[in-house]
């Protein structure tokens, strides 16, 4: 028997995005983002994105069954995303595939939007060995998340504090005047600067720090120590080192996250590490992780950097994975849940 046919909805922030699998092999992914239409207020602006993800949703759902070369009637089941994210932008994703589900008669997944992070993995490197240790860095999260099972048994071991991991590149790169999204930017600007150039603060590393929040995060102190030291050199009249900011910011950043994270994997008896969320996408964090997992004996995994921002085939990854392990369908009244944890 062929495997179940899974299509995946995507509309939880600024990205609209339509994926298709059989079972974990990826046959679509198409994706429409509204992103220039917020890079010019430094951030997303929640109405902009429901109106882009209204004007973009069909036309990029069948672009993914044009691509994958099915009809929806060939489909078997719809998954989509119902939270966290922005109630208006879920809603728009929410709509379109319960109208999908209703007029071809398919069951729906509603799902939550961070374990689809994890699951796209799956697409590319095969089933996760149980338990792995999961490191969700995105925009709106920064998670240690303790994987049973894709399939509902996903547990929380520590988060941010403040300010998600994708959130503090974001704004250091408005501060050093990047568009946004900055990430990728200050990732590019990195490569060209001395991470051991300034010593920016480590959060919550301390030892009365770590009796507390062990597997927590916290990177607003983090932002503000940058944008103090930037304020001090401008007050100085000198330049400012633009590349050795960004590289001594992403250090910093990267340190911590990979610290904790083979430390939390170590203290659970867990060998697989994995990296999930547009921040995975960042080649330091995936350099300094690979580094350490070698030396604390760990598989490192993360999926292709395409995978690691937001799409439509993560939502249908774990939908496969909920499919195949027989939970039941959502009921067709499913709401938008923005605070999904
Ligand atoms: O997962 P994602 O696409 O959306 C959310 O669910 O939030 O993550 C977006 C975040 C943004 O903050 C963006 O700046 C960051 O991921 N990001 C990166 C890189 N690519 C995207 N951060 C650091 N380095 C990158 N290469
Ligand atoms: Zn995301």
């Amino acid at each position: 028997m062929r495997e179940p046919l899974i299509l995946g909805i995507e509309s939880s922030c600024d990205e609209t995005g339509v994926g298709i699998v059989r079972g974990l092999e990826l046959l679509a992914n198409e994706v429409a983002s509204s992103v220039e239409q917020h890079a010019r207020f430094g951030g997303v602006i929640p109405e902009v994105a429901s109106r882009a993800h209204l004007e973009a949703m069909v036309p990029t759902m069948r672009r993914a069954l044009d691509v994958a070369g099915v009809k929806l009637s060939d489909v078997d089941a719809i998954a989509v995303t119902a939270g966290p994210g922005l109630s208006g932008a879920l809603l728009v994703g929410l709509a379109a595939a319960k109208a999908y589900a209703l007029a071809a008669g398919k069951p729906l997944y509603g799902v939550n939007h961070l374990d689809a992070h994890i699951a796209v993995d799956t697409l590319e490197n095969g089933p996760l060995p149980k338990p792995s240790l999961g490191l969700l860095v995105s925009g709106g999260h920064t998670e240690l998340l303790y994987v049973e099972d894709l399939a509902g048994k996903v547990r929380l071991l520590g988060q941010t504090l403040d300010d998600a991991a994708g959130e503090a590149y974001d704004k250091v790169g408005r501060i050093l005047g990047m568009p946004y999204p900055a990430g990728p930017h200050i990732d590019a600007a990195a490569r060209l600067g001395d991470p051991t150039a300034i010593d920016f603060p480590r959060g919550l590393t301390g030892p009365r720090d770590l009796a507390k929040h062990r597997y927590d995060f916290s990177f607003s102190g983090l932002k503000t120590a940058v944008a103090r030291w930037i304020e001090a050199r401008q007050r100085e009249g000198a330049e400012i080192p633009v590349n050795d900011v960004a590289a001594s910011f992403q250090e910093a950043v990267c340190d911590v996250l990979t610290a904790k994270a083979i430390d939390a994997a170590r203290e659970h008896g867990i060998d697989t590490l994995l990296l999930g969320g547009g921040v995975a996408a960042n080649s330091r964090l995936r350099e300094l992780a690979q580094e350490r997992c070698d030396a604390a004996g760990l598989t490192l995994r993360f999926p292709s950097r395409k995978l690691c921002t937001d799409n439509g085939a993560m939502v249908a990854a774990l939908g496969s994975h909920l499919v195949a392990a027989g939970v039941t369908e959502s009921r067709m009244d499913i709401p938008a849940d923005s605070s999904l944890a």
